[in-house]
């Protein structure tokens, strides 16, 4: 309902003063007289419109700068832990090193998924989408997780280091139970990051996959209020709890042109498979009218910071495997996109984001290209739930209001009465 304000300041018609459901007043509030009354007139897809505040991150889209509660991801992401940030994203400062092993301990000990879900998961059609596994059993942790008094599931610091901790065994779970195989449990001494690897392949990872997955954590763990992360401070925002909130993160996260994007780049490296193909196969996607996945950006307006720590890890990994396969044909066809994107509209520069060269990283790393979201997500949860803890803190229903552009309802029709596509108001 429009604000008493807004209507003060017009001239309202006669018969249209207050509320009532007269039709002139019915007819008024649809009209685009009213439309145009309204407070704020916002883009589609609120681009350039600031919808709250954060004190977890911010992105300095036109210089191409991320920090965490003031930190550069520049200097994060070579110098940090996954851990390190998980701390200083809940609790609001880097961590000591007795809080560190704290949180390690904390994290450690919350891995294991309930028997139920690893059950109800081997019942699940192999063919299933990991994303859609994922956000299932996520949901269906709330069923196990405690009550208070009043019904309610906790929605506090600890809940949220244990979404953190259980997130990367419901991917690994999946992982082996698609492929025929046993889950492995997790281990309490491992990193996140170490942990996740040794859960998918049996195998603590060496130290070079390890660190370039913490670094892929450390670099995807939050990034201001991202379409998933609204949509968790919106369902947060009601009340909802946080297992609520971070399956409608996980919801919103799935479409290509948020995270499922880091899948669409391994299906386009795929299709390219040689540096040579890159820029013919650019041509063709773009003159379809199709876009290039892993490039451009809502925020930056140049290269997406966390784009050029993962383009160096994708090297590294390339030269660790020994096979340069992915790495060259990412680096080839990024090479190519801006060319051909530069041709066509001159001024106009995209550039890679983060999903591009998470491509390479992930493939090096031995991960399945239909699972890259969900890693997208076990470093995001990080973000997500430190969003939840701080919309919680101070909240306000997030209910924003829509210009309503559809016809001026007419009196029902009795169904005998409709033509052949029904009646419209
Ligand atoms: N390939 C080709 N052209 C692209 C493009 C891409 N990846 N991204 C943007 N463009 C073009 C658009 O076609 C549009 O051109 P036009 O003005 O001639 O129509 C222009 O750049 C602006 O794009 P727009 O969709 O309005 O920008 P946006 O801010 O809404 O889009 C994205 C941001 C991320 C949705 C968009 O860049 C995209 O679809 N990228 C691919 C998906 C992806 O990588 N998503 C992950 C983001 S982290």
């Amino acid at each position: 309902m429009p604000s008493k304000q807004a209507t003060e300041t017009l001239k309202v018609p006669k018969g249209v003063e207050g509320y009532g459901p007269s039709k002139e007043a019915h007819r008024y509030f649809c009209s685009p007289l009213w439309r145009k009354s309204l407070p704020t007139v916002v883009d589609r897809g609120l681009e350039g419109v600031v919808v709250g505040s954060t004190q977890l991150s911010n992105v300095e889209g036109a210089i191409g700068r991320l920090t965490y509660r003031g930190y550069d991801i520049d200097d994060l992401a070579p110098n940090a832990t996954f851990e390190e940030i998980v701390h200083l994203l809940l609790y609001g400062h880097l961590p000591n090193r007795h809080q560190l092993d704290v949180l390690k301990r904390e994290l450690g000990a919350c891995r294991a998924l309930p028997e139920p879900l690893l059950n109800a998961m081997q019942n699940v059609p192999k063919t299933a989408w990991p994303m859609d596994v994922l956000r299932t059993i996520v949901s269906g942790l709330a069923l196990f997780s405690p009550v208070n008094a009043q019904g309610e599931h906790l929605s506090d610091v600890h809940t949220a280091i244990e979404l953190i901790a259980k997130m990367p065994t419901i991917v690994a779970a999946w992982d082996r139970i698609r492929r025929g195989l046993d889950p492995i449990g997790p281990r309490s001494d491992l990193s996140q990051a170490g942990n996740f690897l040794y859960m998918r392949s049996g195998k603590v990872p060496h130290a070079i996959e390890e660190d370039a997955l913490d670094t892929y954590f450390v670099l995807l763990a939050d990034h201001s209020f991202n379409a998933s992360t609204f949509a968790a401070r919106v369902a947060a925002s009601t009340r909802a709890d946080i297992y609520a909130s971070v399956t409608a993160a996980l919801a919103t996260l799935q479409g290509d042109l948020h995270g499922g994007a880091a899948s669409a780049a391994y299906l386009t490296l795929e299709e390219v498979k040689t540096p040579e193909n890159a820029e013919p196969y650019v041509r063709e996607i773009l003159n379809g009218g199709q876009r290039i996945m892993g490039m451009g950006h809502r925020e930056y307006k140049v290269r997406d910071p966390r784009a050029r720590h993962l383009e160096a890890m994708a090297r590294e990994l390339a030269e660790y495997v020994g096979d340069d396969r992915w790495y060259a044909t990412a680096h080839a066809l990024e090479e190519a996109s801006r060319k051909v994107l530069q041709e066509r509209k001159p001024g106009n520069t995209i550039y890679a984001n983060v999903d591009f060269y998470t491509a390479p990283v992930l493939s090096d790393l031995g991960i399945p290209g239909d699972e890259f979201t969900c890693l997208f997500a076990c470093g995001r949860i990080a973000g997500w739930s430190g969003h939840v803890l701080e919309q919680l803190a101070d909240n306000r229903l997030i209910r924003p209001q829509a210009s309503y552009e559809g016809p001026v309802t007419g009196p029902y029709v009795p169904i005998e009465q409709r033509g052949t596509n029904g009646a419209r108001g």
